[in-house]
């Protein structure tokens, strides 16, 4: 029903409008509850054995999986080709999911199965519970503590303690592995690139003069005569390199850093010093160069420093200068490891 208010001319819903008592009038009929169904395990204690059975079951398939992952973490190592990486990654995700999945299905089924099915209806009140609710919360604590009959279930007990124990083992010990190694800092310390290393086109490997490359142009180049048969792929992947060409006059070089560049070219590691995607969107009148994941963005004009996001150093230049045939080539490897820069924090 409305009502119509002439000093402003609106017309109110008087089913909303605030009694004098503080509540708003009934509006619908409260449905209550539906019908309570027992479950077969609340009546048949066959019924709830097997139930138990099954949480115990899941549990201990989350203990073999977390022993499982233990033993292929020894077992299979990541090695240094991808194919090896891949599998070791595999498995050891396989093993983690399969524990955490055994945890996450006994404690659901558990609950659902096992804990008490007593239906309970508790009025709305004001955030902060009362002394007595607060006290009645831990004796709801207590009730349903009770209820999950641990102390007389010993075997799920002792299943769940185990698989509870177990898992973090599977966190802590590849952790533990790596206290006081470099975390394979090291690796990424020494690329393929050394002096008088040709600087080719990535994919074709065609070697590139100084005089081919015009002002503004963006070269994607990898070192000469990558073979990646001798090579794994993750050599590659270090040493991938982005060159771009500049009017010389618009470079801002550090001291000594000025010999780096060759006319105006100058060459840097494509490998983004945030988590380490290829930086490659290219900007050329502001010689911006964007990493696509997170947009970090580096002034290549101005040694590739960081000038918008995440990234918290440079990316690392490749001093380059030519061979006696023109062809460009590295003065040496990279003065600093490539890619993500908590790497130099560890070293
Ligand atoms: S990896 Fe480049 S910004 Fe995150």
């Amino acid at each position: 029903m409305s009502i119509h208010d002439p000093e402003d001319d609106v017309t109110i819903d008087n089913s909303l409008v605030l009694r004098e008592d503080g509540t708003y009038p009934e509006r619908f009929e409260n449905p209550g509850h539906p019908e309570h169904h027992d479950r077969m395990g609340d009546s048949d204690p066959k019924a709830n054995k097997k139930a138990e059975r099954q949480v115990v079951f899941f549990f201990v398939i989350s203990i073999l999986a977390t022993i499982g992952f233990l033993i292929a973490y020894f077992a299979v190592p990541p090695g240094k080709t991808p194919e090896s990486m891949r599998t070791s990654n595999f498995v050891l995700g396989i093993g983690l999911a399969i524990s955490l999945l055994g945890i996450g299905i006994a404690a659901v089924h558990w609950g659902k199965a096992l804990m008490n099915d007593h239906e309970k209806s508790e009025e709305r009140h004001e955030q902060r519970s009362s002394d007595e609710t607060r006290e009645a919360a831990v004796e709801v604590l207590k009730e349903g503590a009770a209820d999950s009959a641990i102390g007389r279930r010993t075997l799920l007990q002792g299943t769940m303690l185990g698989a509870l124990a177990l898992f973090p083992l599977a966190i802590l010990v590849p952790i533990i592995g790596n206290v006081g190694g470099d975390w394979n800092v090291g690796q990424f310390k020494h690329t393929m690139w050394k002096k008088g290393t040709r600087l080719t086109t990535d994919p074709s490997g065609r070697p590139i003069k100084a005089s081919d490359v015009t002002i503004g142009s963006v070269f994607h180049v990898i070192p000469d005569k990558l073979d990646l048969q001798a090579h794994p792929l993750d050599e590659k992947a270090k040493s991938i390199v982005l060159m771009v060409r500049l009017d010389p006059s618009e470079l801002k070089e550090a001291p000594n850093k000025k010999s780096w560049s060759y006319n105006g070219i100058v060459a840097y590691s494509k490998i983004c010093t945030h988590v380490g995607c290829p930086v490659a969107l290219y900007e050329q009148q502001t010689h911006h160069l964007l990493c696509p994941c997170h947009q970090s963005t580096f002034d290549v004009a101005d040694g590739a420093r960081v000038v918008f996001g995440p990234a918290k150093r440079p990316l690392p230049q490749l001093p380059i200068t030519v061979d006696d045939e023109g062809y460009l080539v590295a003065q040496s490897d990279f003065h600093e490891p490539v890619g993500p820069s908590f790497w130099e924090r560890l070293t």
